[in-house]
């Protein structure tokens, strides 16, 4: 039987960097390939050039035995091929089911097709077994959903080969389960799919086969059953990677943040707790569990009710003033609240800064100098690749994007950092290095709030541990009390 896809030799070049470079690999009908490496290694450059959205410099493709040879998504989609991007694309306005439709079937007019689709979307829900709201318009849905309805979309359009990029960044443990139920079911059907996936974990769960990519070149293919979670983390980064992190045991100075009865709509509903200098204060829970609100309400970025107050003062309710008093924040959403994308590095180094000194000079002009001096600090510092300031954020891979985010909240010198989903989207290497940036800054004083879905983040970054369920805190535990089950029960809501 002919392969699903081959590639052979794709090779692609970008300014700074030769992002693929002769990359071969082959999928298999029945089977789900997995595609890991580094931040900024190639993948979804990779698979950016497979669905038609980019054309390789050089190198050839075969759908089911065919040559391939795409000219844009569209043809993508004619050769039974859908991905799932790492960023959203759906149309935020529009409801589901006008994304489903859109785009589909150029000059029709969207009403015509409406009823029709209803259909065909109602009964593949019943066939994958999952369930999206139709007529709900698509930003009023939770992540998770949103992920749906983008696989719904592939499928709609009979896609047989499916490529998730990082499908379950966003998504909450038991949302992941059920992807990957669904991608089981999916190539037991005769389908394939590539998965692209930071958590090495899920790896091996969800996959038959994995590729590492390293620095645009195939390292090489494992199958799971013989691999593990070590091997696989080196073969990504090219030396033995610390899975633990390795801390000594806190020494809590003053209480910086003390907040008392907090409540923020929708979900916020009344929380008190503090965070002492020197220490990491974990916030577990299922998203959506009011954890948003709580972190924008303590940057400042969102109304609330109760009393927050830092280093004994109350913390002021505007985001300008809160990140002047020397509270840093990394915001769970990089793209909407970290980064301007079509600013360069050097911009986005001094985001929310821009108006203090160093970086406004003479006459209030921005000093060019001390710009470029921060921003080249952080690319070398916080290993940001490639190792540009000129470079528009967009132009960095997923995980860069975040190490830029995290590396300007930490250079400014806070007193308290809200750390929100801080290594989501990055890869293990860098994850090692951003939770020993946090120790050490946690070492010499700063006060940490952590707030993760990862549990094993939490429980390996924290020193106390902070439960929330339903917009309030219904636990506290040690790193050592919260074995993950325990953890997991309290994050469900069962009382401990
Ligand atoms: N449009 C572009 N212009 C310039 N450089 C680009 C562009 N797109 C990607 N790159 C560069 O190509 C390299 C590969 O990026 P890619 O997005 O494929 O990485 P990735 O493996 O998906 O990483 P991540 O895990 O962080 O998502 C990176 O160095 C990136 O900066
Ligand atoms: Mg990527």
């Amino acid at each position: 039987m002919a392969k699903a896809l081959v590639l052979k030799d794709i090779t692609k070049r970008f300014p700074l960097v030769l992002a693929n470079d002769h990359i071969s690999l082959d999928l298999n009908w029945g089977e789900v390939l997995a595609l890991v490496g580094e931040n900024g290694a190639g993948k979804s450059t990779l698979m950016k050039i497979v669905y038609g959205l980019q054309p390789p410099d050089k190198g050839e493709m075969w759908v089911d035995g065919k040559p391939y040879r795409p000219k844009s998504p569209l043809d993508a989609i004619a050769h039974g091929i859908g991905m799932v991007h790492q960023h959203f694309m759906l149309v935020e306005p529009f409801t589901v089911l006008e994304n489903l439709v859109l785009g589909l079937e150029p000059g029709s007019p969207l009403y015509l097709d409406l009823d029709e689709a209803r259909k065909r979307a109602t009964a593949l829900m019943e066939e994958l077994g999952f369930q999206v709201p139709l007529d709900e318009r698509i930003e009023n849905l939770p992540v998770g959903l949103q992920q749906r309805v983008e696989i719904l979309k592939a499928l709609y359009r009979q896609a047989k080969i499916l490529i998730l990029d990082e499908p379950t960044a966003v998504l909450t443990p038991q949302e992941a389960e059920e992807l990957f139920r669904f991608l089981r079911a999916y190539v037991s059907k005769g389908n394939a799919a590539i998965f692209i996936s930071h958590k090495l974990k899920e790896v091996l769960s969800v996959s038959d086969r994995v590729t590492v990519i390293r620095d645009g070149r195939v390292v090489g293919t494992v199958k799971t059953p013989e691999t593990s979670l070590e091997e696989l983390a080196r073969m990504m980064v090219g030396r033995e990677v610390v899975l633990r992190v390795e801390k000594g045991p806190a020494k809590p100075g003053e209480v910086v943040l003390e907040v008392e009865g907090l409540e923020a709509p929708p979900r916020l509903r009344g929380v008190s707790f503090f965070v002492r200098a020197g220490e990491i204060v974990g916030i577990a829970g299922v998203e959506g569990n009011g954890q948003t609100e709580l972190v924008e309400a303590l940057a400042g970025l969102r109304k609330y009710r109760g009393t927050v107050r830092y280093l004994g003062h109350p913390l002021p309710h505007l985001a300008l003033k809160v990140r002047e008093a020397g509270v840093s924040h990394i915001p769970e959403d990089r793209l909407a609240r970290g980064l301007v994308l079509d600013f360069s590095v050097r911009e986005n180094a001094i985001l929310g800064d821009q108006h203090r000194p160093p970086f406004r000079g003479f006459l209030g002009f921005l000093d060019g100098k001390a710009m470029e001096h921060h921003a080249r600090t952080l690319v070398e510092t916080f290993d940001v690749r490639p190792r540009s300031t000129d470079l528009s954020a967009r132009r960095f891979s997923g995980g860069n994007q975040q190490k830029i985010v995290v590396g300007r909240e930490l250079l400014r010198g806070p007193r308290l950092l809200i750390a929100a989903q801080p290594t989501r989207g990055v890869d293990v290497g860098a994850i090692e290095f951003i939770h020993q940036r946090l120790v050490e800054a946690r070492d010499q004083g700063l006060a940490v709030l952590l707030v993760s879905a990862d549990l094993s983040e939490v429980i390996s970054l924290s020193d106390r541990i902070l439960v929330m369920y339903e917009g309030r805190i219904v636990g506290e535990l040690t790193p050592e009390e919260a074995k993950e089950e325990r953890l997991g029960l309290l994050m469900a809501g069962v009382p401990a």
